[in-house]
Protein backbone atom coordinates (compact mmCIF):
# COMPACT_ATOMS: atom_id res chain seq x y z
CA UNK A 1 0.00 0.00 0.00
CA UNK A 2 1.35 2.91 -0.72
CA UNK A 3 0.08 5.74 1.27
CA UNK A 4 -0.10 9.59 0.26
CA UNK A 5 -1.16 13.31 1.64
CA UNK A 6 -2.33 16.25 0.36
CA UNK A 7 -1.73 19.99 1.42
CA UNK A 8 -4.53 21.69 0.17
CA UNK A 9 -8.08 20.05 -0.96
CA UNK A 10 -9.14 22.93 -3.28
CA UNK A 11 -10.02 22.20 -7.17
CA UNK A 12 -6.47 20.56 -7.58
CA UNK A 13 -6.32 18.45 -4.38
CA UNK A 14 -9.62 17.61 -4.94
CA UNK A 15 -9.30 16.58 -8.48
CA UNK A 16 -6.17 14.16 -7.08
CA UNK A 17 -8.31 12.37 -4.78
CA UNK A 18 -10.96 12.26 -7.58
CA UNK A 19 -8.33 10.77 -10.32
CA UNK A 20 -6.62 8.35 -7.50
CA UNK A 21 -10.53 7.31 -6.58
CA UNK A 22 -12.10 6.84 -10.64
CA UNK A 23 -8.71 5.52 -11.71
CA UNK A 24 -7.72 3.20 -8.61
CA UNK A 25 -7.63 0.08 -11.33
CA UNK A 26 -5.28 1.71 -13.47
CA UNK A 27 -3.29 2.96 -11.25
CA UNK A 28 -2.76 0.24 -9.24
CA UNK A 29 -1.75 -1.66 -12.47
CA UNK A 30 1.16 0.64 -13.03
CA UNK A 31 2.11 0.60 -9.09
CA UNK A 32 1.29 -3.67 -8.54
CA UNK A 33 -0.12 -1.88 -5.29
CA UNK A 34 -2.65 -0.01 -4.38
CA UNK A 35 -2.47 4.00 -3.20
CA UNK A 36 -4.27 5.35 0.00
CA UNK A 37 -4.54 8.99 0.71
CA UNK A 38 -3.79 9.00 4.65
CA UNK A 39 -4.36 12.48 5.37
CA UNK A 40 -5.21 15.58 3.52
CA UNK A 41 -3.93 19.04 5.28
CA UNK A 42 -6.71 22.05 4.68
CA UNK A 43 -7.62 24.73 7.18
CA UNK A 44 -11.45 23.68 5.80
CA UNK A 45 -13.25 20.95 7.68
CA UNK A 46 -15.52 18.76 4.54
CA UNK A 47 -18.10 17.57 6.76
CA UNK A 48 -19.69 16.07 3.59
CA UNK A 49 -17.00 14.67 1.71
CA UNK A 50 -16.21 11.18 1.71
CA UNK A 51 -12.53 12.18 2.95
CA UNK A 52 -13.39 14.28 6.10
CA UNK A 53 -11.95 11.94 8.59
CA UNK A 54 -9.00 12.66 6.46
CA UNK A 55 -9.00 15.86 7.09
CA UNK A 56 -6.21 17.78 9.33
CA UNK A 57 -5.29 20.98 10.10
CA UNK A 58 -1.58 20.47 11.61
CA UNK A 59 1.56 19.66 8.73
CA UNK A 60 3.23 17.71 11.72
CA UNK A 61 0.30 14.97 11.85
CA UNK A 62 1.60 14.06 8.09
CA UNK A 63 5.32 14.81 9.04
CA UNK A 64 5.22 12.21 11.99
CA UNK A 65 3.52 9.39 10.27
CA UNK A 66 5.93 7.25 9.19
CA UNK A 67 3.90 5.19 6.46
CA UNK A 68 3.46 7.93 4.43
CA UNK A 69 6.28 8.17 2.03
CA UNK A 70 4.48 10.87 -0.49
CA UNK A 71 3.18 14.13 -0.32
CA UNK A 72 1.09 16.23 -3.03
CA UNK A 73 1.35 19.76 -2.52
CA UNK A 74 -1.47 22.02 -4.23
CA UNK A 75 -1.59 25.04 -2.11
CA UNK A 76 -0.86 27.83 -4.01
CA UNK A 77 1.52 30.77 -2.94
CA UNK A 78 5.01 30.45 -1.64
CA UNK A 79 4.63 30.60 1.97
CA UNK A 80 4.21 28.04 3.73
CA UNK A 81 3.94 26.02 0.96
CA UNK A 82 8.05 26.02 0.57
CA UNK A 83 8.04 25.55 4.35
CA UNK A 84 5.94 22.64 4.27
CA UNK A 85 7.36 21.07 1.14
CA UNK A 86 11.18 21.54 3.04
CA UNK A 87 9.58 19.59 6.32
CA UNK A 88 8.18 16.92 4.05
CA UNK A 89 11.48 16.04 2.47
CA UNK A 90 13.60 16.86 5.62
CA UNK A 91 11.23 13.89 6.90
CA UNK A 92 12.14 11.84 4.27
CA UNK A 93 9.00 12.09 2.24
CA UNK A 94 9.06 12.85 -1.67
CA UNK A 95 6.90 16.40 -2.74
CA UNK A 96 5.08 16.54 -5.69
CA UNK A 97 3.17 19.79 -6.89
CA UNK A 98 1.49 21.80 -8.98
CA UNK A 99 2.86 24.95 -7.07
CA UNK A 100 4.61 27.30 -10.29
CA UNK A 101 5.42 29.96 -7.75
CA UNK A 102 7.50 27.55 -5.02
CA UNK A 103 9.48 25.75 -8.01
CA UNK A 104 10.34 29.04 -9.89
CA UNK A 105 11.37 30.54 -6.94
CA UNK A 106 13.27 27.64 -4.42
CA UNK A 107 13.25 25.03 -6.98
CA UNK A 108 17.08 24.77 -7.24
CA UNK A 109 17.29 23.97 -3.03
CA UNK A 110 14.21 22.07 -3.24
CA UNK A 111 16.00 19.69 -5.77
CA UNK A 112 19.09 19.91 -3.64
CA UNK A 113 17.57 19.15 -0.35
CA UNK A 114 15.69 16.34 -1.78
CA UNK A 115 18.70 14.74 -3.67
CA UNK A 116 20.51 15.16 0.07
CA UNK A 117 17.73 13.10 1.79
CA UNK A 118 17.24 10.78 -1.27
CA UNK A 119 13.87 11.07 -1.88
CA UNK A 120 11.81 13.37 -5.31
CA UNK A 121 10.79 16.61 -5.55
CA UNK A 122 8.82 16.53 -8.81
CA UNK A 123 6.48 19.23 -10.65
CA UNK A 124 5.13 18.26 -14.18
CA UNK A 125 1.71 19.95 -13.01
CA UNK A 126 3.69 23.09 -12.07
CA UNK A 127 3.54 23.96 -16.00
CA UNK A 128 0.95 23.31 -18.73
CA UNK A 129 -1.58 21.25 -16.65
CA UNK A 130 -1.80 18.12 -18.27
CA UNK A 131 0.75 18.61 -20.61
CA UNK A 132 3.81 16.34 -20.09
CA UNK A 133 6.16 19.11 -21.17
CA UNK A 134 8.83 18.46 -18.15
CA UNK A 135 9.80 15.19 -18.40
CA UNK A 136 9.38 15.15 -22.21
CA UNK A 137 12.38 17.37 -22.15
CA UNK A 138 13.89 15.38 -18.75
CA UNK A 139 14.11 12.39 -20.46
CA UNK A 140 12.51 11.77 -23.85
CA UNK A 141 14.36 14.83 -25.56
CA UNK A 142 17.59 13.88 -23.23
CA UNK A 143 19.96 13.74 -26.10
CA UNK A 144 18.91 16.64 -27.45
CA UNK A 145 21.07 20.20 -26.99
CA UNK A 146 17.68 22.57 -26.32
CA UNK A 147 18.31 25.50 -28.49
CA UNK A 148 14.99 26.98 -27.59
CA UNK A 149 11.29 26.88 -25.85
CA UNK A 150 8.24 28.68 -26.27
CA UNK A 151 4.56 28.55 -25.70
CA UNK A 152 1.25 29.35 -24.57
CA UNK A 153 1.89 28.66 -21.03
CA UNK A 154 -1.27 30.95 -19.84
CA UNK A 155 -4.68 29.23 -20.30
CA UNK A 156 -6.86 32.20 -19.15
CA UNK A 157 -5.41 34.97 -21.10
CA UNK A 158 -5.24 33.26 -24.29
CA UNK A 159 -8.87 32.01 -23.46
CA UNK A 160 -9.72 35.92 -23.24
CA UNK A 161 -7.75 37.21 -26.52
CA UNK A 162 -9.19 34.19 -28.29
CA UNK A 163 -12.72 35.60 -27.36
CA UNK A 164 -11.44 39.42 -27.80
CA UNK A 165 -10.84 38.23 -31.69
CA UNK A 166 -13.67 36.50 -31.95
CA UNK A 167 -16.55 38.72 -30.32
CA UNK A 168 -14.58 41.99 -31.00
CA UNK A 169 -14.78 43.14 -27.59
CA UNK A 170 -12.09 44.65 -25.09
CA UNK A 171 -10.00 43.35 -22.41
CA UNK A 172 -12.43 44.72 -19.76
CA UNK A 173 -15.41 42.88 -21.08
CA UNK A 174 -14.01 39.32 -21.22
CA UNK A 175 -12.22 39.46 -17.53
CA UNK A 176 -15.14 39.12 -15.81
CA UNK A 177 -16.44 36.04 -17.80
CA UNK A 178 -12.69 34.91 -17.49
CA UNK A 179 -12.81 35.02 -13.80
CA UNK A 180 -16.47 32.95 -14.08
CA UNK A 181 -15.14 29.77 -15.73
CA UNK A 182 -12.48 29.65 -13.14
CA UNK A 183 -9.26 29.91 -15.51
CA UNK A 184 -7.83 32.74 -13.67
CA UNK A 185 -5.77 32.87 -10.42
CA UNK A 186 -7.04 34.13 -7.04
CA UNK A 187 -5.06 37.36 -7.88
CA UNK A 188 -5.53 37.45 -11.81
CA UNK A 189 -2.90 40.53 -11.79
CA UNK A 190 -0.39 37.28 -12.59
CA UNK A 191 -2.24 36.37 -15.42
CA UNK A 192 -2.93 39.21 -17.30
CA UNK A 193 0.27 40.78 -16.28
CA UNK A 194 2.29 37.98 -17.66
CA UNK A 195 4.01 36.37 -14.68
CA UNK A 196 1.98 33.70 -14.45
CA UNK A 197 3.72 32.70 -17.81
CA UNK A 198 6.64 34.33 -17.00
CA UNK A 199 7.31 31.39 -14.10
CA UNK A 200 6.29 28.71 -16.15
CA UNK A 201 9.24 29.76 -18.64
CA UNK A 202 11.73 29.70 -16.22
CA UNK A 203 10.90 26.54 -14.97
CA UNK A 204 11.10 25.51 -18.63
CA UNK A 205 14.37 27.13 -19.01
CA UNK A 206 15.60 25.28 -16.06
CA UNK A 207 14.26 21.87 -17.07
CA UNK A 208 15.89 22.81 -20.56
CA UNK A 209 19.43 24.10 -19.20
CA UNK A 210 20.17 23.59 -15.50
CA UNK A 211 19.58 27.53 -14.60
CA UNK A 212 17.13 28.88 -12.66
CA UNK A 213 16.38 32.37 -13.51
CA UNK A 214 15.15 34.96 -11.00
CA UNK A 215 11.63 36.39 -11.72
CA UNK A 216 12.85 39.78 -13.12
CA UNK A 217 15.21 38.79 -15.76
CA UNK A 218 12.45 38.04 -17.37
CA UNK A 219 11.09 40.85 -19.85
CA UNK A 220 7.50 40.73 -19.30
CA UNK A 221 4.68 42.39 -21.03
CA UNK A 222 1.11 41.46 -20.71
CA UNK A 223 -2.50 41.77 -22.26
CA UNK A 224 -3.57 44.62 -20.62
CA UNK A 225 -2.77 46.75 -23.42
CA UNK A 226 -4.27 45.00 -25.92
CA UNK A 227 -6.81 46.98 -27.60
CA UNK A 228 -9.98 45.53 -30.17
CA UNK A 229 -8.11 47.87 -32.45
CA UNK A 230 -5.35 46.01 -32.13
CA UNK A 231 -6.70 42.68 -32.88
CA UNK A 232 -8.64 44.01 -35.82
CA UNK A 233 -5.15 45.08 -37.28
CA UNK A 234 -3.86 41.78 -36.83
CA UNK A 235 -6.40 39.95 -38.34
CA UNK A 236 -6.46 42.42 -41.27
CA UNK A 237 -3.40 40.77 -42.15
CA UNK A 238 -4.48 37.14 -41.52
CA UNK A 239 -2.94 37.45 -38.05
CA UNK A 240 -4.00 36.62 -34.81
CA UNK A 241 -2.42 37.87 -30.95
CA UNK A 242 -1.30 35.51 -28.73
CA UNK A 243 0.49 35.69 -25.25
CA UNK A 244 3.84 33.83 -26.18
CA UNK A 245 6.35 33.15 -23.76
CA UNK A 246 9.73 32.13 -25.07
CA UNK A 247 13.13 31.23 -23.44
CA UNK A 248 16.74 30.54 -26.31
CA UNK A 249 20.08 29.93 -25.14
CA UNK A 250 22.95 31.94 -27.43
CA UNK A 251 26.56 31.72 -26.75
CA UNK A 252 25.77 29.96 -23.48
CA UNK A 253 23.36 33.05 -22.12
CA UNK A 254 19.18 32.52 -21.46
CA UNK A 255 17.22 35.19 -22.19
CA UNK A 256 13.24 34.47 -21.59
CA UNK A 257 10.47 37.01 -22.30
CA UNK A 258 6.89 36.80 -22.10
CA UNK A 259 5.01 39.55 -24.55
CA UNK A 260 1.62 39.72 -26.79
CA UNK A 261 3.26 38.01 -30.73
CA UNK A 262 1.81 38.63 -33.61
CA UNK A 263 1.09 34.86 -34.93
CA UNK A 264 0.51 33.98 -38.47
CA UNK A 265 -1.05 30.86 -39.96
CA UNK A 266 2.06 29.21 -40.76
CA UNK A 267 3.12 29.27 -36.73
CA UNK A 268 2.66 26.33 -34.53
CA UNK A 269 0.87 28.55 -31.63
CA UNK A 270 -1.22 30.36 -34.28
CA UNK A 271 -4.05 27.18 -34.18
CA UNK A 272 -3.89 27.09 -29.92
CA UNK A 273 -7.20 29.07 -29.32
CA UNK A 274 -9.61 28.76 -26.15
CA UNK A 275 -7.84 27.99 -22.62
CA UNK A 276 -5.52 25.72 -24.57
CA UNK A 277 -2.00 25.46 -23.69
CA UNK A 278 0.57 24.42 -25.98
CA UNK A 279 4.69 23.86 -25.51
CA UNK A 280 7.29 24.37 -28.95
CA UNK A 281 10.45 22.63 -28.07
CA UNK A 282 13.20 23.32 -30.88
CA UNK A 283 16.17 20.69 -30.27
CA UNK A 284 18.92 20.34 -32.26
CA UNK A 285 18.53 16.73 -33.60
CA UNK A 286 14.34 15.98 -32.80
CA UNK A 287 13.71 19.36 -34.59
CA UNK A 288 10.81 21.20 -33.66
CA UNK A 289 8.17 19.59 -31.16
CA UNK A 290 4.86 20.74 -30.44
CA UNK A 291 2.77 19.81 -26.86
CA UNK A 292 -0.30 20.98 -27.01
CA UNK A 293 -3.65 20.13 -24.41
CA UNK A 294 -5.16 21.14 -21.21
CA UNK A 295 -2.92 23.68 -19.53
CA UNK A 296 -5.42 24.40 -16.66
CA UNK A 297 -8.14 22.63 -15.05
CA UNK A 298 -9.07 20.26 -12.15
CA UNK A 299 -8.24 17.02 -13.52
CA UNK A 300 -5.75 17.57 -16.54
CA UNK A 301 -3.82 19.31 -13.08
CA UNK A 302 -4.44 16.66 -11.43
CA UNK A 303 -3.30 13.63 -13.93
CA UNK A 304 -0.26 15.46 -14.02
CA UNK A 305 0.42 15.71 -10.49
CA UNK A 306 -1.02 11.75 -10.01
CA UNK A 307 1.58 10.53 -12.46
CA UNK A 308 4.10 12.35 -10.40
CA UNK A 309 2.97 10.21 -7.31
CA UNK A 310 2.99 6.99 -9.39
CA UNK A 311 6.69 8.20 -10.60
CA UNK A 312 7.81 9.00 -7.56
CA UNK A 313 6.32 5.62 -5.80
CA UNK A 314 8.10 3.46 -8.47
CA UNK A 315 11.84 5.68 -8.48
CA UNK A 316 11.49 6.96 -5.25
CA UNK A 317 15.14 8.40 -5.05
CA UNK A 318 16.49 8.66 -8.83
CA UNK A 319 18.65 11.45 -9.42
CA UNK A 320 18.16 12.50 -12.55
CA UNK A 321 20.88 15.35 -14.07
CA UNK A 322 18.03 17.22 -15.51
CA UNK A 323 16.91 18.18 -11.84
CA UNK A 324 20.15 19.16 -10.49
CA UNK A 325 19.37 23.16 -11.45
CA UNK A 326 21.67 26.05 -9.85
CA UNK A 327 20.76 29.70 -9.43
CA UNK A 328 21.97 31.65 -13.06
CA UNK A 329 23.80 34.48 -12.46
CA UNK A 330 24.41 37.47 -14.49
CA UNK A 331 27.05 35.64 -16.91
CA UNK A 332 24.12 33.10 -17.48
CA UNK A 333 21.35 35.60 -18.39
CA UNK A 334 20.37 38.18 -21.17
CA UNK A 335 17.40 40.30 -20.19
CA UNK A 336 15.90 40.94 -23.52
CA UNK A 337 14.57 44.58 -24.52
CA UNK A 338 11.15 44.43 -25.39
CA UNK A 339 10.66 47.33 -27.81
CA UNK A 340 6.93 49.09 -27.94
CA UNK A 341 4.65 47.69 -29.95
CA UNK A 342 3.30 43.92 -30.36
CA UNK A 343 6.49 41.92 -32.24
CA UNK A 344 5.74 39.15 -35.08
CA UNK A 345 6.71 35.90 -33.93
CA UNK A 346 9.53 33.84 -35.73
CA UNK A 347 7.89 30.73 -37.45
N1 LIG B 1 -4.19 30.74 -14.10
C1 LIG B 1 -3.46 29.70 -14.75
C2 LIG B 1 -3.73 29.81 -16.25
C3 LIG B 1 -3.87 28.37 -14.19
O1 LIG B 1 -4.61 30.59 -16.63
O2 LIG B 1 -3.06 29.16 -17.03
C4 LIG B 1 -2.99 27.21 -14.60
O3 LIG B 1 -1.65 27.39 -14.21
Amino acid sequence: MIKIALLGFGTVGSGVAEVIENNRRVISRRLGEQTEIAHILDLRDFPDSPYAGKIVHDIDTILADPEVKIVAEMMGGVHPAADFTKAAIEAGKSVVTSNKAVVAEEGDKLLRLARKHGVRYLFEASVGGGIPCLRTLADSLSCNDIISVRGILNGSTNYMLTEMTKRGIGYGDILPEARALGYLEADPTADVGGFDAARKIIILAAMAWGKLLPLDAVSTVGITGITPGDISAAAAEGKKIKLVAEATRTGGRISCSVSPRLTSPGSMLYSVDGPFNAVEINSNAAGRTLLYGCGAGKLPTASAVVSDIIEAALRPSEDLPAYRWTKAGPDDIIIPGLTDGIRPLCE
